[in-house]
């Protein structure tokens, strides 16, 4: 018997009451009761992403919420400010060349958090940028960019905008749209929202409506006014994933019940186990100095096969972390906790980890690294 465990950052672990919800038979999503659940979603996903104006849904993966927020904001012959510090910071800047918009890269070493003094400059010096594109948290490297700051120098042009992709920040760490001048907020099922993938959300400022009406980028699916007037109607434009919706109104009152607040905590106290237990192993973090609470990324020590040991995990206790992508291939792995996860959860993959490590001639104290972790998880 091989019980399987998902520690990646996306897809998580989901809770039971979400996938009992999903499997009950399915309703047509122009009856009575979906505009019910629709209706109950639109006030969860306010409570959830802090704002007063209304969260999109689309059936899509998190990129097609990224991709909307490219071609509903800008117009032809704008320009973007992308902050590249990992794969998905260089997805902002692809999606821009597909709609050929031209995007500036602010580059940032992998591993490291950008400097809002940067974007300052850039924005000083390029009166033509319209949107600043970047990551709340970046999931490839595990860093958490100054959102709060970034958006204190954005908010004082009236001509340009600031869109974070939330996908692992919606549900981890304190993210308040509306109290910090956000403009655009997208996020996905997968994360913290505990779902399976399938949902993509977007969220956006009156500024950013206000881009949304000039906007002449070419969009058809994904059409934010269509997609508003739908919803303001307890509507979907097109057919929806009905069960996924299903599942959204159970995990919206879940995250309801346990609190914003005590949710945030859960993960930063997750977060804290985990990253003090890596240290105890005597292993490095791979965002140390802004690390986000959704995941820690911990390099491989010296000696140490890095595929290997992904592989390890599930071939020995059917545990999925996640590997490096691109340049951090092989060269750490990822352990999420983000969305249904536990205290006993974090310990049992430190364990693994150690148990692991250990097996593959790294040497340490067994224990040392569960030790460190029930140390911050008690407290
Ligand atoms: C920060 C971030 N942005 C974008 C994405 C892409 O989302 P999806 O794979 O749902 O399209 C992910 C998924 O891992 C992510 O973590």
């Amino acid at each position: 018997m091989k019980k399987k465990y998902l520690f990646s950052p996306g897809p998580t672990m989901l809770p039971p009451e979400v996938l009992l919800k999903m499997a009950e038979p399915i309703m047509h999503h122009r009856e009575p009761e979906f505009e019910k659940i629709i209706a109950e979603i639109r006030e969860g996903l306010k409570y959830l992403f802090q704002t007063k104006n209304e969260v999109l849904v689309f059936t899509s993966s998190g990129t097609g919420a990224m991709e909307g927020a490219v071609s509903n904001i800008l117009s032809g012959g704008d320009k973007a400010l992308v902050v590249r510090g990992g794969k998905f910071g260089e997805r902002w800047g692809e999606i821009c060349k597909a709609y050929g918009v031209e995007s500036i890269p602010i580059d940032v070493e992998w591993g490291k958090a950008v400097d809002p003094l940067r974007i300052q400059e850039m924005l000083e010096s390029n009166p033509s940028i319209r949107a600043v594109y970047l990551q709340a948290s970046e999931t490839s490297t595990g860093v958490k960019h100054p959102i709060k700051e970034i958006a204190e120098i954005v908010k004082k042009y009236d001509e340009t905008v600031m869109v974070v992709d939330a996908i692992t920040g919606i549900g981890v760490f304190d993210i308040p749209m509306d109290q910090w001048g956000l403009d655009v907020v997208v996020s996905g099922s997968q994360k913290a929202l505990m779902l399976p993938p399938g949902l993509a959300f977007a969220a956006l400022s009156d500024k950013a409506w206000r881009f949304v009406e000039r906007s002449n980028l070419p969009k058809y699916y994904f059409d934010f006014k269509k997609e508003l007037k739908s919803a303001q109607k307890n509507q979907n434009s097109y057919t929806p994933a009905i069960s996924l919706f299903v599942g959204l109104r159970e995990a919206l009152n879940l995250i309801r019940k346990e609190g914003r607040e005590s949710v945030f905590r859960r993960h930063e106290k997750l977060a804290e186990a985990t990253r003090a237990a890596v240290r105890a192993l005597g292993l490095e973090l791979y965002a140390p100095d802004s690390p986000s609470n959704a995941l820690t990324a911990v390099k491989i020590p010296q000696g140490i096969d890095g595929e290997r040991l992904k592989d390890l995990f599930f071939e020995k206790f059917g545990i999925t972390v996640a590997e490096g992508q691109d340049r951090a291939k092989g060269k750490i792995i990822r352990i999420a906790h983000l969305g249904y996860y536990g205290k006993l959860d974090m310990v049992m993959v430190i364990s693994a980890l150690e148990m692991l490590l250990k097996e593959m001639g790294y040497g340490f104290d067994l224990g040392a690294g569960v030790k460190a972790a029930e140390e911050i998880l008690m407290a």
